[in-house]
């Protein structure tokens, strides 16, 4: 695809999608029939704080959406949550079929093209109770679940079976780990930091990892089969592997689990979803800490906004060239938005570097449009739109009036603007 560059900033395709992400579980708030909130209100758990209203986003998503159309943002993408559509096996509740409904078609009305995600991370409680993804008929439960919210999708064409694959094979060796030695020591390893609580010490379960492979495939072909013209895909988290030199070996072994077998995955896929934060890296041992003296954000992540180029081209030469990306998720957790906008920035131009050079990029979906719950805290805000934990009163940052610009514009900026330096984004 010929990309036309002028000045700074590379003009973005016809079609080219500029929006915000979310999840259900992070932004709705009161998710009680899921396994994520039964595990924050687990008597013993390493979850610091439940997730609560979170956003109240159940109830405002209109407002947000207004607020992306707004601030000139033509998507928004968002997910369903399994454990209200399905409270218990078997049972179809129609008023969140309803919701979701709803939220598709008001999408649709504002001009923001929804892409639909079936299942970002949290499922139904029971689902987890009798197995989750380690029971034999999991992928099946996964097919039929995608049968019943089949009918409230008509007009999303992009959908995303499951978020991150490669991160619930991993939770699912943290909870592993914690049946081993309790959550008190997970609690305490993730306080000081520690190895156990990094997905980069963990190795994903590898029943989980066939078991997810196996239901994308099938909700894809449920999808594909309903002729509504859906264009299916999944979203990876790209982990942009740097090898010290003479470690390349040790990163390739080590990367093929984590991430390599779900890039291949995509192969028959329709499009893939890219979610690029910052990079790891690997010595002759295996996994580094983040270098002294580097930028950190309120994650503890390096501040390294290049990896969103850096993963782009990693899926490309795995996943093959004629599978095209939409970058699902990239952002930076800060309370300072200056880092934000100058983060955003960087990646946006590594992103336009690929582009130029060939990458067949349909997206940028920027994580987070609102703060949220992020798996245990509030601390890292992720947001272009702050969220009053109180009133749930919605404030758009700078950045976000930064980005819904460069949405209108249709235009992001390229590698000759790039050149300025991130702050520490830890506070
Ligand atoms: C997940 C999001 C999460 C974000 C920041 C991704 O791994 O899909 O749910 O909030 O990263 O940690």
């Amino acid at each position: 695809m010929a990309v036309p560059k002028t000045g700074t900033e590379l003009v973005l395709p016809e079609g080219f999608l500029m929006g915000a992400a979310t999840s259900a579980h992070q932004v709705e708030g009161n998710n009680v029939a899921s396994d994520w909130w039964a595990l924050e209100n687990a008597p013993e758990t390493f979850v610091e704080v439940p997730s609560g209203d979170a956003a109240d986003s159940y109830h405002r998503w209109p407002q947000d959406m207004d607020l992306l159309r707004e601030l000139g943002f033509n998507a928004y993408r968002f997910s369903i949550e399994w454990a209200r559509v399905e409270p218990e096996p078997g049972r179809v509740s129609r008023a969140a079929l309803a919701h979701y409904r709803a939220m598709v078609e008001g999408a649709l009305a504002r001009g923001l093209t929804p892409v639909v995600t079936l299942h970002h991370f949290s499922s139904p409680r029971w689902f987890s109770e009798r197995g989750g993804w380690r029971a034999p008929d999991a992928a099946e439960l996964f097919a039929g679940y995608t049968s019943t919210v089949l009918e409230i999708l008509g007009g999303a064409t992009r959908i995303a079976t499951l978020n991150e694959p490669n991160m619930v094979a991993l939770m699912y060796a943290l909870r592993r780990y914690a049946a081993e030695h309790g959550w008190s020591a997970l609690a305490q390893s993730r306080a000081e930091g520690g190895a156990a609580f990094s997905p980069a010490l963990i190795s994903p379960d590898e029943v989980v990892t066939r078991t997810l492979i196996e239901a994308h495939q099938r909700s894809r072909d449920v999808l594909r089969g309903a002729g509504g013209g859906f264009e299916v895909g999944w979203t990876v988290a790209n982990q942009v592997y740097h090898a010290e030199p003479g470690a390349e070996e040790v990163a390739a072994a080590y990367a093929r689990p984590r991430e390599e077998v779900f890039l291949e995955a995509a192969r028959g896929d329709d499009w893939i979803g890219v979610q690029a934060y910052t990079r790891h890296r690997v010595g002759p041992d295996g996994p580094l800490p983040v270098p002294d003296g580097a930028p950190t954000t309120l994650t503890g992540w390096e501040v390294y906004p290049e990896a969103l180029g850096e993963a782009v081209a990693h899926t490309v030469e795995v996943t093959g060239a004629d599978v095209p990306i939409v970058v699902t998720e990239n952002g930076i957790a800060t309370g300072d938005d200056g880092a934000r906008i100058a983060y955003t920035h960087r990646a946006l131009a590594s992103l336009a570097e690929q582009m130029r050079r060939g990458a067949d990029v349909r997206g940028y979906f920027h994580w987070s449009a609102l703060d949220n719950y992020e798996w245990g805290t509030f601390r890292p805000t992720f947001g272009l739109i702050g969220v009053d934990p109180v009133t749930f009163a919605r404030t758009p940052k700078p950045s976000a009036r930064w980005l819904g610009a460069l949405a209108a514009a249709g235009r992001i900026p390229d590698a000759a603007g790039a050149d300025r330096p991130v702050p520490s984004a830890a506070r």
